[in-house]
């Protein structure tokens, strides 16, 4: 079975400061991080879904690699907003293989029964998402090179809106043209976003689209602007293969009390 977790929006700041002066970002990707090891299985691989660092500074990208240390699986990242593409590219090549060069980060992962694309939805000095040509003219071959394979597409910024004004406003701007490319494909294919802090789940050209928790602090559902966050608990997503077909499962970060049989040896319900 392919499992592959999703965290995302760490939003890590330099060692001992508070992300807007309020969160401990840190000490919540640390618990993500033991809670991700603790899975058993452990997942094939994990991908971050960006905003990895809050400012993009190289000192929270040093904060970062210490804090996924200890992660036990294969990891993989994809930019978002509040990266920045050099100190982000430097920094991961330490645990992955990211191709070089100024350009977006976008990568190929095969897995024994799944293909993995990351997409680069940055943009330089912008808080929006887009998809540049070459992003998309990769994922066009990466679908067209494994027809066999279910394919999870991960990438900051969904594609679709969630009613939050303020965020909605940053969603990915070619939308239009990733549907293009996920159309022909869609029952095979799942797409995983992050940016909005927020769990939800859709369907965008055939294909699911899962929008991870943040790890850390929640953006509040509000029609009301400013866009403000709230301490709703940490989550993460587990994406697996079951029958060959995407199943996105939203789950908690931390370590929670049990577990408990429902059973008595003889077979009844404990009562
Ligand atoms: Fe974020
Ligand atoms: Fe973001």
């Amino acid at each position: 079975m392919t499992l592959i977790a999703q965290i995302s929006d760490a939003h890590i700041k330099a060692p001992g400061k508070l992300a807007y002066g309020r969160v401990d970002t840190a000490t919540a990707l640390a618990r993500a991080v033991e809670t991700v090891n603790a899975l058993d299985p452990q997942p094939d691989l994990v991908v971050v879904s960006g905003d990895l660092v809050d400012g993009g500074g190289a000192a929270e990208y040093a904060h970062l690699l210490d804090l996924l240390t200890p992660l036990r699986a294969p990891l993989r990242a994809v930019p978002g907003n509040h990266d920045l593409r050099g100190p982000l590219r430097a920094a991961l090549s330490a645990r992955c293989a990211l191709a070089p060069g100024e350009g977006a980060v976008d990568w190929v992962e095969d897995l024994a029964e799944a293909r993995v694309v990351g997409l680069d939805s940055s943009v330089a000095g912008g808080g929006h998402g887009l998809l540049e040509e070459a992003s998309l003219a990769l994922l066009g071959r990466a679908l067209a090179e494994r027809q066999d394979v279910p394919v999870l597409i991960v990438l900051h910024h969904p594609p679709v809106r969630l009613n939050i004004p303020g965020m909605d406003a940053d969603n990915l701007r070619n939308s239009e043209a990733l549907a293009e490319l996920v159309r022909p494909h869609g029952g095979r294919v799942a797409i995983a976003c992050g940016h909005l802090h927020r769990s939800a789940s859709t369907v965008f050209a055939g294909a699911l689209v899962t929008v991870a928790p943040g790890v850390s602090h929640a953006v509040l559902r509000t029609a009301e602007p400013p866009v403000r966050f709230v301490m709703e608990p940490p989550g993460y997503v587990l994406h697996s293969l079951i029958d060959r077909a995407w199943t996105a499962e939203t789950c908690p970060v931390g370590r929670f009390d049990g577990p408990y049989p429902f059973r008595r040896a003889d077979g009844g319900f404990i009562d």
